[in-house]
């Protein structure tokens, strides 16, 4: 029998999946008693090695995987895969769910008190690792993110509707904010890391002119620009106000296939995205209909407003 916590008690949670839910909830809100007490606590952003991924490990991105491994070990979840770690980890044998967790997104904001987050993507398990995870995103059956924020936050998808829970700081429970988080259909706003402009495709510089241009199409618009860092709360604020997010393919070597990891990142982000109405691709194509060829392949990622997602696609189209 699983240790319950019941931090989140809400029936629009499926009976199979709860303690699973249950379990991430309850490390996250460790998670941001240790993120609150910043540079009074012990050191989280000293770096402490490097991921599969090359990615420099951060102390909390180590410390967030072995929280959330332990306790999901005594859920349902017999395949665990994770940013910090290079091969998928057999949990419970027996379980049914495959679970693949960024334990810690936007780690180069851990000391400087920004907003940070959890993404997490669970599918039915099958017998090996590799067949569970690297498969096409739309066999997901939960998706989410929980964000350490001014509020820490889960917005998770079963496939029926992008919801938001927020941690009660009286009650010290999940208690549900919005039943279907529906992105706005029109935004002014962009994000992108525009430091990358020299090694981006002629699509995207084109898409990019056109907003520093302040044109969209046949309409003048005064855009403006965002860029946090993190991934999760960049998905917030578009989920909440609109917008687009690129982290497109560029000419730097690794950055082939752009920054953002299939399995853990935008699988996840893309179904909670298209669940609120959104669209999300890879500058053209569906991430749903994709898969990861490796566990820590990564894949370029446009998300937000399906009518921006779909003006960048067009661009795509343009005679390079
Ligand atoms: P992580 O900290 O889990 O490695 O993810 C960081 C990701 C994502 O959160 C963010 O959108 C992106 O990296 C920022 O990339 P740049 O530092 O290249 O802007
Ligand atoms: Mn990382
Ligand atoms: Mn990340
Ligand atoms: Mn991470």
């Amino acid at each position: 029998m699983t240790s319950q916590t019941n931090v989140i008690s809400n029936d629009l949670i499926p009976n199979d999946l709860f303690p699973v839910i249950d379990a991430l909830c309850a490390v996250s809100i460790d998670v941001a008693r240790v993120i609150a007490k910043g540079p009074l606590g012990q050191s989280l952003a000293h770096q402490v090695g490097e991921n599969s991924d090359g990615d420099g490990q951060k102390a909390l991105d180590v410390l967030a995987d072995e929280m959330f491994a332990k306790a999901l070990k005594s859920t349902e979840v017999r395949w665990y895969a994770s940013e910090e770690q290079e091969d998928a980890v057999l949990l419970n044998a027996a379980g049914k769910y495959a679970l693949a967790i960024d334990p810690l997104d936007g780690s180069s904001n851990i000391d400087v008190n920004v907003s940070i987050g959890t993404i997490f993507s669970i599918y039915e398990t099958k017998d090996g690792a590799e067949e569970s995870f690297l498969r096409p995103a739309k066999e997901q059956i939960a998706g989410g993110y929980i964000v350490y924020g001014p509020a820490t936050a889960l917005v998770v998808t079963f496939g029926n509707g992008t919801m938001q829970f927020v941690l009660n700081p009286e009650s010290g429970k999940f208690e549900l904010a919005e039943k279907a988080m529906t992105i706005p259909q029109t935004s002014k706003e962009f994000a992108i890391n525009a430091s990358n402009y020299r090694h981006w495709t002629k699509p995207v510089r084109a898409y990019i002119d056109d907003c520093l241009a302040g044109v969209e199409g046949p309409r003048e618009v005064n855009f403006n620009m965002r860029w946090v860092g993190s991934l999760v709360a960049e998905t917030h604020r578009i989920l909440t106000r609109g917008g687009i997010f690129l982290y497109p393919s560029d000419g730097r070597k690794g950055y082939e296939k752009g920054r953002l990891r299939m399995v853990y990142e935008c699988a996840p982000i893309a179904f909670v995205i298209e669940q609120a109405q959104g669209r999300a691709t890879d500058g053209s194509d569906p991430i749903l209909n994709q898969a990861a060829e490796t566990l820590h392949g990564r894949c370029p990622l446009v998300f937000g407003s399906a009518e921006k997602v779909d003006r960048v696609a067009a661009y795509h189209d343009l005679p390079e």
